[in-house]
């Protein structure tokens, strides 16, 4: 906005003054814990997918093509989990880690071995990493119920019972 003043052409900032406070009615303290439990729930799933894409590279031997197929479902789901856990976070006021070191940082699973191990081994992983994942989101549970946020209580429901269905899926393949 440009206003004459004295013969000069002036310009008048128009108000900006920040965004406001966020005020949702959960506490900063609360905010802070959720979020630091999002960020380990996002390092895990984000561990696990790029596990679960590399199992899906390098599988081999007579069950390649369920367990290839198997992962690309897998994977793709983990992949289209990551967003919504992040935007969960920056909902709360917080930033949402996205680096490798950052992941492997807070990430309670362990990299993808360097090299592909046997089928069987690659199920046996997976369990692992599911039930892992399942945990970190099992702990955020009442820290997010405590503090009345139906979103993150929500958000980790569904994780939970699609970890704990995949982990039964591939639990599965290694019973007789
Ligand atoms: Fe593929």
């Amino acid at each position: 906005m440009a206003k004459k003043k004295s013969g000069t052409t002036q310009l008048i900032a128009l108000p900006t003054g920040g965004a406001p406070a966020i005020n949702i009615g959960i506490n900063d303290k609360d905010r802070e814990a959720i979020a630091k439990g999002l960020s380990r729930l996002l390092a895990d799933t984000y561990t696990l997918y790029l596990t679960t894409h590399n199992f899906h590279w390098n599988v081999t031997g007579p069950m390649f093509n369920t367990l290839h197929a198997m992962f690309m479902g897998q994977y793709t789901e983990l992949w289209n989990a990551v967003d919504p856990v992040a935007e969960r976070i920056r909902s709360l006021g917080h930033k949402a880690p996205g680096s490798y070191a950052q992941f492997g940082a807070l990430t309670s699973l362990a990299d993808a071995p360097t090299e592909p191990p046997a089928a069987l081994e690659m199920v046996r992983i997976l369990v692992k990493g599911h039930e892992a994942v399942a945990r970190t989101a099992r702990e955020l549970f009442p820290v997010a119920d405590k503090a009345s946020d139906e979103p993150t209580a929500d958000l980790l429901t569904q994780r939970l019972t699609v970890h704990e269905q995949t982990a039964w899926m591939l639990r599965s393949l290694l019973e007789e």
